[in-house]
């Protein structure tokens, strides 16, 4: 039986996180720059059923049956297997790598868990539609961060921008006018569970005024979604400030997003906001290629950990199933 492998893409939320959490829009898009990889290969000296999971980035080398219930990669190949229903895979060992920040908002753990899926629904000769992948991997997300919304195993199966409503089918987005964003990295971890539940907690406390600002999130995601499907993307600019005044409002950005968010709109970034769960994790700036260089400058000047522009457009599907013979 050969080696498969299959690689997925990061994420960064252009607009909209925390209020798609409570039924309102979102915008995320693929960041091609970094990507989890998995490859399956067989053990052919193996005991049948003996499932290998090797993740050299988290010091991971365990087998399947060792890893607890609750850890995300675990259950998702204990589903992948259920809904395959095989209760018996071939010996074999699924290694996972990633160059994806985690904590960071940029979707690792939806990453990996859609790469595990793709490389070993692969290699069982048991390819699935991206509709049973991003249901699948969304098994993880509730185990990494209790109430996901849905957007990141999303964004990250389909590998193109979308326009995410919980609970409604998938809408991929055309982007009109390519842009560029610059995402940067406060290096400061923060879980996506913290933040939810912060904004969870003060939504209980003042459920009138957080459904405010949730539907305010939400008026700027649809204007966002009119800019980048009729090709204005400069308009983003802007809506990207408002929307961070209002995640400020939520109490999810922190002293040292604000700066770095300051530094890009000082260096000419059109706009700037933070990205995910926020309170740490990153920010993402609207450049052009005329600002992009000083953006990153100003950026790394003012703390960022890393910097990575990467451009907005619309994307061909890259995704791998590579025989190892492919591979050489
Ligand atoms: O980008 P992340 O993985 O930090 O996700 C955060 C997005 C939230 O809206 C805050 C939560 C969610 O599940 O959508």
């Amino acid at each position: 039986m050969p080696a498969f492998t299959a690689s997925a893409p990061g994420k960064i939320i252009l607009f909209g996180e925390h209020a798609v959490v409570y039924g309102h829009p979102a915008i995320a898009v693929p960041v091609m720059q970094v990507k989890a990889r998995a490859s399956v290969t067989p053990n052919l000296s193996g005991t049948p059923g003996r499932v290998r999971v090797q993740a050299p980035d988290i010091g991971l080398d365990s087998d399947l049956e060792d890893l607890p219930a609750d850890n995300p990669l675990a259950a998702v190949i204990r589903a992948l297997l259920a809904e395959l229903r095989i209760s018996r895979p071939p010996a074999l060992t699924l290694r996972i790598t990633s160059t994806i920040p985690m904590a960071a908002g940029m979707g690792s753990g939806a990453a990996v868990s859609v790469t595990a899926i793709r490389a070993l629904a692969a290699f069982l000769g048991r390819p699935l539609p991206d509709e049973r992948v991003a249901s699948l991997a969304y098994l993880g997300e509730k185990l990494y961060h209790g109430t996901p919304s849905g957007i990141d195993n999303t964004v990250i199966t389909y590998s193109k921008p979308v326009y995410y409503l919980r609970g409604e089918p998938i809408r991929t987005m055309h982007v009109r006018t390519p842009f560029t964003i610059a995402i940067g990295d406060t290096g400061v971890a923060c879980s996506t569970a913290v933040t939810v539940g912060v904004v969870r907690r003060a939504r209980e406390a003042n459920p009138a005024d957080y459904e405010k600002l949730f539907t305010a999130v939400g008026e700027i995601t649809k204007a966002a979604r009119s800019a980048i499907e009729s090709g204005q993307p400069g308009s983003l600019g802007p809506l990207m400030d408002q929307n961070q005044a209002l995640l400020q409002e939520m109490g999810v950005s922190s002293m040292k997003l604000d700066r770095l968010v300051m530094a890009a709109r000082e260096a000419g970034a059109q706009g700037a906001k933070l990205s995910g769960g926020g309170r740490g994790g990153n920010m993402i700036a609207l450049v052009t290629p005329e600002t992009a260089p000083q953006v990153k400058r100003a950026l790394e000047e003012a703390g960022a950990a890393g910097v990575i522009l990467t451009e907005v457009r619309d994307l061909p599907e890259e995704r791998s199933f590579l025989h190892d013979k492919d591979m050489r």
